[in-house]
């Protein structure tokens, strides 16, 4: 007989699962992806992290080119996807064209029902390629340009930029979104990472996972804050205007995008190093205007409610003073995150059980059933 058990609200607290995957120590401000710090992460490529998540150690350097080599040839997306992102792109939101296309692969030549790891890790590494190559032509279409192909010179970062900007990025630009891109590239148990490995419990695909994550993903508390910071700090547009701005905010309890987390009770350990990447791009692009808005918004927020920013508020800027639409900012994140989804499900799949959680029933019970042709 299972014991019933009353979780609390947004199963806050709860442990459902074990991971080897990443930890995020809430108490300390550490996060972990198996075993080694982020901060000392950031030294590596998103390439390496790749190996890193989906074979639990650092690559050598032989191992590193397979996963390289194997990310340049994965890149190339169907036509008939790239033909629905043209069609599409403009007009519907980045997330809903992210969340299709990648639905789209499923008619490709994988072999989704095949659980053996090795299988999964192939099918996972050519869908962390794609995604890069989606966002890149969603970001093309948005700005009214043709969809460019890959450049299988280019790493990983650096490709997607050629592809959404049409010109070879400067190594500084690429290193900065490598980084971003490590520091996103998994976080435990969040709301898309739970969402991917709820359905992979049922043995359901790579692809719907992914699917149903990146669907997660897309909401504001979670992955579509950075969006609806930068449109935050649009709205306040000048320094002067934050403390007005925030007190009528707090004052109608509005929740201040970017600040708060579930789990860091300090300073989320991802925030630090995009804050600096956000203050050294927006003075190389001569516009420090919106880091100084953030930054005092922050020191406001930690005076007034002792709330501290998470990564979605800096990444906001950094990414806005690369030249990056807001809009697609989300979507740079589950180009990111997609590579802890990938592992996530092939971890579940090593020791899986349905998660089948109960409800507790409020509704009303025993009334009257009354045949169609009765109802009023
Ligand atoms: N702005 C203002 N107040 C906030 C806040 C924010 N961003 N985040 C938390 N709080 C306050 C809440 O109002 C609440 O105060 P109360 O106890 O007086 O009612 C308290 O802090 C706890 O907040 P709660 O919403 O219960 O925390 P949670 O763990 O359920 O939610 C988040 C966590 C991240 C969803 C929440 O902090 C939030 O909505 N942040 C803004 C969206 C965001 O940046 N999301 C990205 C997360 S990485």
């Amino acid at each position: 007989m299972v014991k019933l058990v009353i979780a609390p609200k947004g199963l806050a607290g709860i442990i459902v699962s074990e991971t080897g995957l990443s930890h995020v120590d809430g108490e300390n401000g550490k996060l972990i992806y198996c075993g080694y710090d982020i901060e000392e992460l950031l030294n590596c490529s998103y390439e390496e992290i790749c190996y890193l998540l989906l074979y639990g150690e650092l690559p050598n350097q032989g191992q590193l080119e397979i996963i390289e080599d194997i990310l340049k040839t994965e890149r190339v997306v169907p036509k008939f996807v790239l033909d629905f992102i043209a069609n599409k792109a403009k007009k519907n939101h980045p997330m809903a064209i992210l969340r299709s296309s990648i639905s789209m692969l499923s008619v490709m030549d994988y072999d989704l029902e095949n659980m053996s790891e090795n299988n999964l890790k192939s099918i996972g590494l050519s869908l962390i390629s794609k995604t890069a190559t989606i966002a890149a032509a969603i970001c093309r279409v948005r700005n009214g340009l043709k969809i460019l192909p890959p450049k299988r010179k280019l790493g990983h970062a650096a490709n997607f930029l050629q592809m959404s900007k049409g010109e070879q990025p400067e190594d500084i630009i690429a290193r900065t979104l490598d980084a971003a891109l490590v520091l996103h590239a998994d976080h435990s148990f969040n709301a898309s990472t739970f969402t991917n490995r709820v359905v992979a419990s049922s043995l359901s695909d790579l692809i719907s996972s992914i699917t149903a994550a990146i669907g997660s993903l897309k909401g504001s508390l979670h992955g579509g804050a950075n969006t609806a910071v930068m449109k935050m700090l649009l709205e306040i547009g000048e320094v002067k205007n934050v403390k007005p701005w925030l007190d009528q905010a707090l004052a109608r309890k509005d929740k201040i995008m970017g600040f708060g987390h579930r789990v860091y009770k300090v300073l989320d350990p991802r925030a630090k190093p995009l804050k600096q990447m956000s203050k050294e791009w927006s003075e190389r692009v001569g516009n420090i205007k919106w880091f100084n808005i953030s930054e005092n918004l922050e020191a406001l927020m930690r005076e007034k409610k002792g709330i501290n920013a998470n990564v979605d508020f800096y990444s906001a800027t950094t990414y806005y003073a690369m030249g990056i639409q807001p809009e697609m900012f989300t979507v740079i994140f589950a180009m990111a995150r997609v590579l802890g989804w990938v592992a996530h499900y092939i971890e579940q799949m090593q020791d899986n059980r349905i998660m089948r959680p109960v409800s507790s029933y409020i509704g009303p019970k025993g009334k009257l059933f009354m045949p169609i042709q009765k109802r009023k």
